[in-house]
């Protein structure tokens, strides 16, 4: 339970949970557990940065006091209101009644909704600085990003930023900077962080990162809540969120269905050939045996979603609603969608899902491609030239 150093004074004191494997609920599938990382910064004022979830309090305070009693904190700082990152702070507080809490008004609003705590809070907002002695942290709001209360923490001495969920990754790791843990996992866990929690806020995420900008603030390191610190090359993680934030997409597709008797199995495959004779990368993806979660980090990079599904009682297989459901509200920016199914006595399954794709925000890339029963060569041809159209029309 040892303490890592940031920089001089400036601790790691979080928490790393290996075993976390779903979060928010039932929603984001984890596979490689996470970290809730709390900062220490010892100074005239002694300061926490962010707690950590519930179950990891003890964990939390004996890396404290490692460094010092934790009695001994003056202020507490909630960048964010979620137990993920609260969840210990009222046994935190019973050991530091009188200490100040500062966060946004939303901050104190949601802390007293959720602990009913008789705390000492102190209402901040963008541009507000507080002295700890030598140095002096600034905060800059970020409402929805990714919740109301959100904001980042800023120490102007050390150029470091802490912004919480910005820039994390669920990723358990023995170590604690990106220079220490091979860069492809950190990426990959980076793409599925955004895809699943931030991808609807993109324009937010766009806004926040412009206003950053024009601050002209230096940032020699990033410290978010989860997962490693970047110590080596902060700007790798800002240069990744403008792009995925912008919509910027690569000539690649994702092909998600189901099938029944294996029509749609056909079909789907056929298809797949027809991208990747137009050089499209295609992926393609059985939805009831994969993870969805998967399904959205891929759509980080992809230009086109093709869905399939037989028409079953006039619509699509309701394996498939999840995902569905989840893309509407995850409205990934600038992506092209189609649909495609087998179907018997009655067609429902393509027109329901392309409402779906155009609800989510996706263009029709063209229409879509229904066959009876089961495919024969020609349709099967068919379903490879309709691939190969889709194919051309990623790439305009
Ligand atoms: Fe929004 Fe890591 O909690």
């Amino acid at each position: 339970m040892e303490p890592v150093v940031l920089k001089e004074n400036i601790y790691w004191v979080g928490a790393i949970d290996w075993d976390m494997s779903y979060f928010h609920g039932p929603v984001y599938r984890t596979h490689r557990g996470t970290t809730y990382n709390s900062y220490l910064i010892i100074d005239e004022k002694i300061t926490l940065v962010d707690t950590v979830f519930a179950p990891f309090a003890g964990e939390m305070l004996e890396r404290i006091s490692r460094i010092i009693d934790p009695s001994r904190i003056d202020y507490v700082v909630i960048n964010h209101v979620e137990t993920d990152h609260t969840g210990a702070l009222p046994e935190l507080m019973k050991l530091i009644p009188k200490a100040k809490i500062f966060c946004t008004a939303r901050g104190k609003a949601g802390l007293l909704k959720h602990y009913y705590g008789d705390w000492d809070y102190v209402v901040v907002e963008t541009g507000t600085e507080l002295p700890l002695g030598k140095r002096t942290l600034s905060f800059i709001e970020a409402p929805m990003l990714h919740w109301p209360d959100s904001m980042f923490t800023y120490i102007r001495e050390e150029a470091l930023l802490m912004p919480n969920d910005a820039f994390g990754q669920h990723l358990a790791s023995s170590f604690r900077f990106d220079d220490e843990v091979e860069n492809k996992l950190i990426m990959e866990e980076a793409s599925r962080y955004y895809a699943n929690i931030l991808y609807p806020l993109s324009k937010l995420v766009l806004k926040k990162l412009d206003e950053v900008n024009k601050l002209g603030i230096p940032i020699s390191m990033i410290a978010p809540s989860h997962g490693v610190i970047w110590r080596e090359n902060p700007g790798q993680i800002i240069e990744a969120y403008q792009r995925w934030a912008a919509g910027e997409w690569l000539p690649k597709a994702v092909m998600v269905y189901d099938t029944m008797w294996g029509s749609t199995a056909a079909m789907a495959r056929a298809v797949a050939e027809g991208l990747a004779a137009e050089n499209v990368d295609t992926k393609l993806i059985k939805v009831s045996i994969r993870d969805i979660n998967n399904i959205f980090t891929e759509l980080l990079e992809a230009r086109l979603l093709v869905v399939g599904s037989p028409t079953v009682n006039r619509s699509y297989l309701s394996v498939l609603s999840p995902f569905l459901d989840e893309l509407s509200g995850l409205k990934p920016v600038n992506r092209l969608g189609a649909a495609f199914g087998s179907y018997g006595w009655s067609k429902g399954a393509v027109k329901n899902i392309e409402a779906k794709l155009e609800a989510a925000g996706l263009t029709l890339a063209g229409e879509g491609l229904e066959q009876l029963w089961v495919p024969d060569a020609g349709e099967l041809k068919s379903c490879y030239e309709w691939g190969r159209a889709l194919g051309r029309a990623v790439k305009k």
